[in-house]
Formats: structure tokens, C-alpha cells, sequence
């Protein structure tokens, strides 16, 4: 395959689809963005597309709901980046029989964006929000096409920036709410190390039909040592409450939707321990950091600084 195969990103204007589609021009690759014809009157995204055309993407219209649009975009490229949200994660089917029909495509990255969804221990809502993304692997792995999965584990900006605190938008600076005893490793990478790793990975043969894991090793941290950087940072003491894990799946089985499904998955990655349980197995994955050592990472102690 060409080093610069064409890319064609499906969801690019959500909330991770903008870093890949921002990489993938930076890396120099010719970079389509399918997008909604509604969207463009959406008043913040339709900055946001401006700021596609600026960096040389091709805008390109469609919607899951019409097939044709999806085949004639597809045939344009070479590589598919589905980022499409929670919600249109079985519409992916249609992706992927239009890719099918396309018959032109190197590699199909499917939404994951997550954990290693086959390998987890994962409780309800959390663990059928995975199976929906396994189902999809089955089904492209049927319909032979060649695939990358991605496992980028917790983005940043999700859950370093609060220290895992739900709905803050920077780190506490007087208590936090530790799930678990906080011993247990996660892993964080920014949004920005995402789209780089994901877009190194679509011309490489050796992520071809592998899940790429990104665990960058500086970021593999327990919640304790993230509230500990963070400490060290600020020159202060954070109060700390632990909230053991009986109590936290009693939450999840008592609140309702969206609220249990972010706390299964919490529950998933910080109290079982989910994104670093798993050691990565050669014949089916490969880490980024250790394929692309060129790359040079922001680490979660330097990701904190921006905040002191
Ligand atoms: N690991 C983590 O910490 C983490 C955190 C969040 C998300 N994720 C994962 O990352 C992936 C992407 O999630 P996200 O939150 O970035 O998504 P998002 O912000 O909800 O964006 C969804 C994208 O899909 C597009 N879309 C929706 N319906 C469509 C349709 N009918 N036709 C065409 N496009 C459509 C949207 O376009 P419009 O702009 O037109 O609406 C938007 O570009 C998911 O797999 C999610 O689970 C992981």
C-alpha cells in the first residue's frame, strides 16, 4: 500500500474524529471527512469543518442513512476511520457492507477508541457497550476485510484531565473520589497521541488485522499516582474518599442511563483493572509506543502542568 494512502474519516466531526482527521492531514495523507449536510448550520462545528477545508480535507456528504453516499465516498480512498459515537456502533454494519461493495479498501478502522473490547471483566451496561464492538469485529473479519482494531484505553480529556472525577474539567484541588483502593493500572493517552498513533498505524503492515494497543509506559498509572503527581504539582494534600467496589456496583445497577454505563466502565478500567490485565498478545496485537518510538508522547505529568 502506498505511505500516503488516501483516508476517509467517518464521524470526524466528533469529539475524537477531529484529532484523527487532524493528523491524518498533518501526516500528509490526502484526507476526506464525511459529513452531514445538517451539520454544516451546527454553529460550533461548522467552525469546525472550516477548520477541516483549512488544513486541506476534502469534505465529502453523506450519512449512515444513505448508503449510496456511503459507497461513493469509500470509493474515493483507501483507508476507512469510522469514529462514529456510542450510538451508531451497529450502524457500522452499514459501513461495512458498503466497503464490501466498494471492494477498493486497504483497512477499516472500526469505532473503538477503548479498552480491548474481547478482553475485559466487565459488568451491564459496560460489558454489552463491548459486545456491540465484538459483534462488529466478527462481521468485518466475515466480510474479509482487512482491518485495524484500536485500543487507545482513557483519553485524556476524559478521565486525566479530572482525575477521574465525573463531570469536572480539571483536576480537584481539594478532594477526590477514588473508585476502588486506586492501586489497580490505567492508562491515559491524549487525544492528540491518539489521532498520531492511529494514522501512523494505517499504511503499516504490521498492525494489519491486529489490534493496536496504546500503552504508552509513562502513562500506565494507578488513580493514587495520578492524585500524586498532582499533588506534587500543587503543593497540597487532596482529601480522599474510596468507594469499595460492592458500593460502586450497587450505584451502577441503581442510576440510570448514561450514568451506569460510565461508572461500569470506570468500574472496568479502574477497579478491575481491565486496560493493563491483559498482557498483549503477539499473534493478535502490537503496542504503539513500542512501533513508533519516533513519537514523542505527552506524558500524564506533563498533560497535568497545562492545569497547575
Ligand atoms: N476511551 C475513551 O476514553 C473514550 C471516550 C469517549 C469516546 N470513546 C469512543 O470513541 C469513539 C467515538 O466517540 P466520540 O465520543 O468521539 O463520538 P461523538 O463525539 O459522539 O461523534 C460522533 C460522530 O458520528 C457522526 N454521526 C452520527 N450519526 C451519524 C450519521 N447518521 N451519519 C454520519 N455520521 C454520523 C457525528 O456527526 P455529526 O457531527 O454530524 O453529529 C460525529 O461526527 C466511540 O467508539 C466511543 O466509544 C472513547
Amino acid at each position: 500500500m502506498a505511505a500516503n494512502s488516501k483516508i476517509l474519516v467517518i464521524g470526524g466531526t466528533g469529539y475524537i474524529g477531529k484529532f484523527i482527521v487532524k493528523a491524518s492531514a498533518e501526516a500528509g495523507h490526502p484526507t476526506f471527512v464525511l459529513i452531514r449536510e445538517t451539520t454544516l448550520s451546527h454553529p460550533e462545528k461548522s467552525k469546525l469543518i472550516e477548520s477541516f477545508k483549512t488544513y486541506g480535507a476534502t469534505l465529502l456528504y453523506g450519512d449512515l442513512s444513505d448508503y449510496d453516499s456511503l459507497v461513493r465516498a469509500i470509493k474515493q480512498v483507501d483507508v476507512v476511520i469510522s469514529t462514529l459515537g456510542g450510538q451508531q456502533i451497529d450502524d457500522q454494519v452499514k459501513v461495512i457492507a458498503a466497503i464490501k461493495e466498494a471492494g477498493n479498501i486497504k483497512r477499516f478502522l472500526p469505532s473503538e477508541f477503548g479498552l480491548d473490547v474481547e478482553r475485559h471483566s466487565a459488568v451491564e451496561p459496560a460489558a454489552s457497550y463491548f459486545n456491540k464492538r465484538v459483534k462488529i469485529r466478527r462481521a468485518i473479519e466475515a466480510e474479509g476485510i482487512p482491518y485495524t482494531y484500536i485500543c487507545s484505553f482513557g483519553f485524556a480529556g476524559y478521565y486525566l484531565v479530572n482525575l477521574g472525577q465525573q463531570n469536572l474539567t480539571a483536576p480537584p484541588r481539594d478532594k477526590v473520589v477514588i473508585l476502588g483502593d486506586g492501586n489497580l493500572k490505567g492508562v491515559y493517552v491524549t487525544e492528540e497521541d491518539i489521532g498520531t498513533y492511529t494514522i501512523k498505524a494505517v499504511d503499516d503492515p504490521r498492525t494489519l488485522n491486529k489490534t493496536l494497543y496504546m500503552r504508552p509506559p509513562a502513562n500506565v498509572l494507578t488513580v493514587n499516582e495520578v492524585v500524586s503527581l498532582w499533588e506534587n504539582k500543587i503543593k497540597s494534600t487532596l482529601h480522599k474518599t474510596y468507594v469499595p467496589e460492592d458500593q460502586l456496583l450497587k450505584s451502577i445497577q441503581e442510576s440510570p442511563f448514561p450514568i451506569n454505563l460510565r461508572l461500569a466502565l470506570c468500574h472496568s478500567a479502574m477497579v478491575r483493572g481491565d486496560c493493563t490485565k491483559y498482557e498483549t498478545d503477539p499473534s493478535l496485537a502490537v503496542e504503539a509506543s513500542q512501533l513508533y518510538p519516533e513519537v514523542k508522547y505527552t506524558s500524564a505529568d506533563n498533560y497535568l502542568n497545562a492545569f497547575v
